[in-house]
């Protein structure tokens, strides 16, 4: 499945995009925001075929709307409960701050509440990452709670804020 929107297409991975995330999972400046700090590529390729295997309706390349392939957005079921967790990477710096986030979240909302019928998405979310907090607090989602000193980073333990978003909060 893909998806379109005005400044990015959400589209199937794919087995070539396997190097890409690998330089961006191991880049400091984008991994200091994720659970993964490292990565090869006989692990992403694994990864790619698993998610095309299991997960084909719910993990997706970013690209930009001419084409170029930025990062990947996916939606993890918990199909008994009928929600989701979320989460993003936009792996190329130089397209942070554009709005290709904040659509991408818009995009990926659409699907879970209104095509897949889904209850609640949730997220994580590290303290020390502004940009994304702001960009999850414009699309809906609430602060939940907070993990305290969970991840350590940079000599440092940082909370990690859980958010949340109601399949009626999104519809309203
Ligand atoms: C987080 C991420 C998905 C956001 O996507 P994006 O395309 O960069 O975000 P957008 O351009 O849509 O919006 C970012 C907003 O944050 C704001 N922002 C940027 N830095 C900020 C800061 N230090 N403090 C507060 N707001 C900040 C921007 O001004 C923008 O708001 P605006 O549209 O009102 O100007 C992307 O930056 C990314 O993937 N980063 C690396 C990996 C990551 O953090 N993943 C999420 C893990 S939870």
């Amino acid at each position: 499945m893909t998806i379109r929107g005005k400044k990015v297409v959400l589209r199937p991975v794919r087995l070539d995009d396997a190097p890409r995330f690998v330089a961006w999972f191991n880049n400091p400046s984008v991994n200091r925001y994720l659970h993964i700090r490292k990565l090869t590529l006989p692990e992403e390729k694994q990864w790619v075929k698993t998610r095309k295997k299991e997960r084909p309706q719910t993990t997706f390349a970013i690209d930009t709307s001419e084409g170029i392939h930025v990062g990947s957005t996916s939606l993890i079921l918990d199909k008994r409960n009928n929600n989701a967790s979320f989460g993003i990477m936009i792996g190329e710096p130089r397209y942070w701050g554009r709005g290709l986030g904040s659509e991408t979240v818009q995009l990926m909302l659409d699907l879970a509440f209104r095509k897949m019928k889904l209850h609640r998405v949730e997220l994580k979310v590290y303290s020390y990452n502004p940009r994304a907090r702001k960009v999850y607090i414009r699309a809906g989602f609430c602060n939940e709670g907070i993990k305290r000193e969970h991840v350590r980073f940079g000599g440092k333990y940082h909370d990690v804020h859980m958010m949340s978003i109601l399949q009626r909060e999104w519809l309203e």
